[in-house]
């Protein structure tokens, strides 16, 4: 049975977290580590300095590295050399793209299946290999997470796969890695972290629980993300002189999640979820978020509308402009793709194909964008 809320990810989270990587470890008795990483991350150098700060050496028998939007064989390739190393655990470091093909990986070192046997819920026999997270970017909170998505080509839907335990042992929240995120990356991660905390307020499966780390998540990220926006421009960041805020940014978007991990997703994720539409998850979501807001506006309590109220002043100040030609198939490839989506069933608001049309009509006014 669903427990009404559930959170089993221990959070080590302040700056210079990273630094107990090791310890946390070995408190987990293992001694042969793969690494699963985003391989953009490898490119700029900032695996190995991450690799380094944590002081995991010693126990890192192999190295996974993963494009964005991992597709199902990358994961099933890096968990077959998983095994061959005789790895018992896992260190997945990236953004949402790379901790989901972590999970993937740590859940096939386990099962020998392919990872299609496990979409859906609770599909696997074993839980996966242990895994410490480390985020490098402030947005999906899939370091908290018991859900993993991966996309194959040519479908209309992602690969969703969830479960009991199927989360990180351990999420490290060291906001001395996001220091140098360029702007694109921190504010599309930044909206989608949003995302997820306004979701939840609008959700049918919210809750008390799932309400209080909603409302909390999304006032930190509102008051946090333009002051990490202009540390971007002015330099701040990458001098670490804005690490408190980025801190606060990464906490958030980690809180988020766990309010809708529980709460479960809605309408935005539901139109967001076509692979074919060839856009950043955040930015789509950001994108869709004002309209899909207004749209829920009524299913919210008096706390909820006073923080989407929130949401212009806040694309002022970070200049994103939400609106986009989207163009008339990416529009009807997101309705398709909600359409019997979970989580468009799980909007307390229930929509029509006619009303996603004229909201995604609303959101693709063509103009210039800002971000
Ligand atoms: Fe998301």
């Amino acid at each position: 049975m669903k427990p009404t809320f559930s959170s089993t990810t221990r959070i080590y989270s302040r700056l210079g977290a990273l630094n107990d990587a090791a310890q946390i470890l070995r408190s987990l008795n293992v001694s042969r580590v793969m690494v699963v990483a985003d391989s953009g991350l490898d490119r700029l150098g900032m695996l190995e300095a991450i690799l380094d700060q944590a002081g995991v050496r010693d126990l890192v028998v192999g190295k996974a590295l993963i494009d964005v939007n991992p597709a199902p064989d990358h994961a099933e390739s890096a968990a077959a050399n998983a095994r061959a190393f005789r790895a018992q655990a896992v260190i997945a470091v990236g953004g949402g793209s790379g901790l989901s093909a972590a999970k993937a990986v740590a859940l096939l070192m386990t099962n020998d299946v392919s990872i299609a046997n496990l979409a859906g819920y609770d599909k696997a026999e074993h839980p996966p290999a242990p895994t410490v997270a480390v985020p490098t970017t402030a947005g999906s909170g899939s370091e908290v997470s018991n859900a993993l998505v991966l996309h194959e080509l040519g479908q209309i839907r992602e690969i969703v796969i969830r479960g009991d335990g199927y989360e990180p042992v351990a999420a490290i929240l060291d906001a001395t890695v996001l220091r140098g995120l360029p702007r694109a990356p921190l504010v599309f991660a930044a909206l989608d972290a949003l995302t997820h905390a306004l979701e939840s307020l609008w959700s049918r499966g919210r809750s008390l629980f799932t309400d209080a780390c909603a409302l909390r998540a999304a006032s930190e990220i509102i008051g946090a993300l333009p002051l990490a926006v202009s540390g971007q421009a002015n330099g701040a960041n990458v001098r670490g002189e804005n690490d408190e805020v980025l801190q606060r940014l990464l906490e958030a978007a980690s809180l988020a999640n766990i309010a809708c991990g529980n709460s479960g997703l809605a309408l935005v994720h539901a139109l967001s979820s076509s692979p074919t539409v060839d856009l950043p998850h955040g930015l789509q979501n950001g994108i869709l978020l004002p309209q899909i807001a207004q749209f829920n506006r009524e299913v919210l309590s008096v706390e909820g509308r006073e923080i989407v109220a929130r949401l212009p002043e806040l694309y002022d100040l970070i200049g994103f402009d939400s609106r986009l030609d989207l163009g008339s198939a990416a529009v009807e490839s997101m309705i398709e793709a909600s359409r019997g989506h979970v989580f468009r069933q799980n909007n307390a608001r229930e929509s029509t194909d006619v009303e996603l049309r004229e909201l995604l009509r609303l959101a693709s006014e063509s103009s210039a964008r800002a971000s």
